[in-house]
């Protein structure tokens, strides 16, 4: 017989963008006039940069020749674009991290799901919340988690965000093995400084831990003093993995490239307490599972760090960032408690409702606006929205202009 895995059947009912899409489709099939704008789900809007255009077309004529063809790549990236990362997102910063640490992908998302199962089933692990569901769901797919009470699964520690702490999670009170942190975060917008970030590297190094660092929205930095990379801080090489993204960097979600850094000095330990470097087990498991990211996406991915390309990048996050300034400027005029939408894309709103889908619903049926209910990204996120900025301009400020009319 063939028996499921029943830590499925732990997940909750539904994925948070689904119950979305399900309320917009419902809400367009009563209203097939009304024009619906979308701030909820994160996918970008505006076109590929014509450097990543330029250097993608030229890869598709090199792939029209048999002198130039190309058929399965290194699994881990092509050596041109692990070059370029290590030395553009890396070494520029003052970060030790060579071409060779770098694994790239077709995304963070199933990056940051896949790696887990380096790890021990018994793993203590923490998670922020709200958070960015992938982390929590793949970990219960894995059966590291009891069931679900209250929106909250048995066994994982949660560490609250609040508007006390700066939505920047305090250290756990008990002890963890394995933690996750995204910054800029997804839902909140949040930042951490290099003395926030210092404290959980020093955390990861006394505790045997390691810390699993999100930053798919690091393009949207702007203040100088942020970290871009946990590997700014001193001794995180030992103790950090971190993904990264060009999906929201260089407008690629439906492209598809991303990279993730396991650097030789990053260690698990075995029963007896010895270590074992975590590099080569993700590139085991990479060269197992995985066959490579096409060479045109390669290619289009290394033009980012073009003189023209890097420019071009920049001018399309300051875009998005302007649409952040017009949502932020807007929701605070009307009174609001909100953070974000400056070191990132994404505006955390404090609602007067204190069940985020009334907001979510009163938004879609009065203002045909979409967003994201906060309570979708966890406990913490309850009475709380998300509003993303990646739309168009005209778009968001017409979005805003109907909020505006309806709060
Ligand atoms: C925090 C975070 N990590 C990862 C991803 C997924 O990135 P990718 O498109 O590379 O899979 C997202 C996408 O929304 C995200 O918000």
């Amino acid at each position: 017989m063939i028996l499921v895995n029943e830590h499925y059947a732990k997940l909750q009912a539904s994925y948070l963008f689904s119950d979305i899409a399900k309320r917009v489709k419902a809400y367009q099939a009563a209203h097939p006039d009304q024009r619906v704008i979308r701030l909820g789900i994160g996918d970008v809007t505006e076109p590929l940069p014509p450097a990543c255009i330029a250097a993608m077309h030229h890869a598709v004529d090199e792939m029209a020749s048999s002198a130039t063809f190309r058929g399965y790549g290194p699994e881990q990236g092509y050596d041109f674009l692990r070059a370029a990362i290590a030395a553009n997102d890396y070494q520029a910063r003052g970060a030790q991290i060579e071409a060779d640490e770098v694994f790239v992908s077709d995304g963070a998302k199933c990056d940051t799901a896949n790696i887990q199962e380096l790890f021990s089933s018994k793993t203590r692990i923490a998670v922020p919340d709200p958070v960015y569901p992938v982390y929590v769901d793949t970990n219960v797919m894995a059966g590291r988690t009891g069931k679900a009470r209250n929106g909250r699964y048995g066994g994982l520690v949660y560490l609250p965000c609040t508007a006390e702490n700066g939505y920047v999670p305090d250290l756990p009170e008990k002890p963890v093995d394995l933690i996750y942190l995204c910054f800029p975060n997804n839902p909140t917008g949040a930042t951490a400084t290099r003395e926030q970030l210092t404290r959980w590297v020093e955390y990861a190094r006394a505790n045997q831990a390691l810390i699993l660092f999100d930053a798919a929205y690091e393009a949207f930095i702007r203040d100088p003093a942020i970290p871009h990379s946990i590997y700014e801080i001193e001794g995180a090489r030992d103790v950090a993995i971190e993904f990264r993204s060009f999906s929201k960097t260089a407008g690629f979600t439906g492209t598809r490239c991303a990279f993730t850094v396991v650097p030789k000095s990053c260690m698990a330990y075995n029963r007896a307490g010895e270590c074992v470097p975590l590099h080569p087990l993700w590139n085991r498991r990479h060269t197992t599972k995985f066959n490579g990211v096409s060479y045109p996406v390669q290619r289009a991915a290394e033009a980012v760090y073009s003189p023209e390309g890097k420019q071009q990048v920049q001018a399309l996050a300051d875009f998005y960032l302007g649409n952040a300034k017009i949502i932020r400027e807007t929701i605070a005029d009307l009174g609001y408690q909100l953070t974000g939408g400056v070191n990132g894309p994404y505006v955390w709103i404090r609602t007067t409702q204190k069940d985020s889908w009334k907001f979510f619903d009163k938004l879609l049926e009065k203002a045909q606006v979409v967003i994201t209910p906060g309570s979708g990204f966890g406990r913490c996120g309850q009475g709380y929205v998300r509003i993303s900025a990646f739309n168009s301009r005209a778009n968001v400020e017409e979005a805003m202009a109907r909020i505006r009319k309806v709060l």
